[in-house]
C-alpha cells in the first residue's frame, strides 16, 4: 500500500515537472513567433516614423511665408526634371494661378547618382522649391517621402491648408485657392479628398 502511494506521488511529481517544461517550452515558441512577426514588420528599435532622421542638411530648405493659405506639396522623383519643370511653368506658376498665399514645393529623398544629384543642387539654386529629405528615394520610400512633407509643412511653414499631390497631377490654382480663402472663416478641419466608398473598395480587393 504505502509503496503504492509512493509510486502515485512520483507519478505525480513527474506530470507536474512534465507540464511545467511542457509550458516553458511552449512560451518560449510563442515568444520567439512573437519576435519573428514583429521582426518581419517593425525593424528593432523603431516604433512609428523616426522624423528628426528624415531631415536633410544637404540641400538649403525651401522658404515658406509665414501667412500662407495653401502649400501644394508635390512627390516627385529626382530624375523627374522635365515634370517639375513643367509644372513650374504651368499649373504652380505664379503668374498662372490666383496670386498671393498659396505656393508649390516639391519633394524628392536622396539619390546616390552624382549627376543627378548635381543637377538637383542646380535646381534648387534656381527655383528654391525643392524639399529634401534624408532617406533613399524609392518607390517602397514614398511614405517617408509624404511624411517627412507633412511634417516639415506644419513645423516651418504652418500654412492652413496643404494638399498632397504627385508630378503627373494637375491642380487648379485658378480656383482652389480662391475656394479656400471663401470658406476660410467657418470652416475648420476641412478635409477634401476621393473617397472610397464601401463598395469601391471591396471590388478593388477582389
Ligand atoms: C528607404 O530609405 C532608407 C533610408 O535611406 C534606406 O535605408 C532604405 O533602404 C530605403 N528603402 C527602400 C525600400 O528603398
Amino acid at each position: 500500500m504505502r509503496r503504492a502511494g509512493c509510486l502515485k506521488a512520483l507519478f505525480c511529481l513527474f506530470i507536474f515537472f512534465s507540464l511545467l517544461l511542457l509550458w516553458n517550452w511552449g512560451s518560449q515558441v510563442l515568444e520567439e513567433g512573437r519576435r519573428f512577426w514583429l521582426s518581419d514588420f517593425a525593424p528593432p528599435g523603431r516604433k512609428g516614423v523616426d522624423f528628426p532622421s528624415l531631415f536633410s542638411t544637404d540641400l538649403p530648405e525651401p522658404k515658406c511665408r509665414t501667412d500662407l493659405l495653401l502649400l501644394i506639396l508635390v512627390t516627385t522623383h529626382p530624375g523627374h526634371r522635365d515634370s517639375r519643370n513643367a509644372i513650374r511653368k504651368t499649373w504652380a506658376s505664379p503668374s498662372t494661378g490666383t496670386s498671393g498665399r498659396w505656393r508649390a514645393v516639391f519633394l524628392v529623398g536622396r539619390t546616390l547618382d552624382v549627376e543627378l544629384d548635381w543637377h538637383i543642387h542646380h535646381e534648387q539654386k534656381m527655383n528654391a522649391d525643392i524639399l529634401m529629405g534624408d532617406y533613399r528615394d524609392s518607390y517602397r520610400n514614398l511614405t517617408l517621402k509624404v511624411m517627412h512633407g507633412m511634417k516639415w509643412a506644419v513645423e516651418r511653414c504652418r500654412p492652413r491648408y496643404i494638399l498632397k499631390t504627385d508630378d503627373d497631377c494637375f491642380v487648379n490654382t485658378h480656383y482652389l485657392p480662391s475656394f479656400l480663402r471663401d470658406r476660410l472663416p467657418g470652416t475648420a478641419h476641412l478635409y477634401v479628398g476621393a473617397v472610397f466608398p464601401e463598395q469601391k473598395r471591396a471590388s478593388r480587393s477582389v
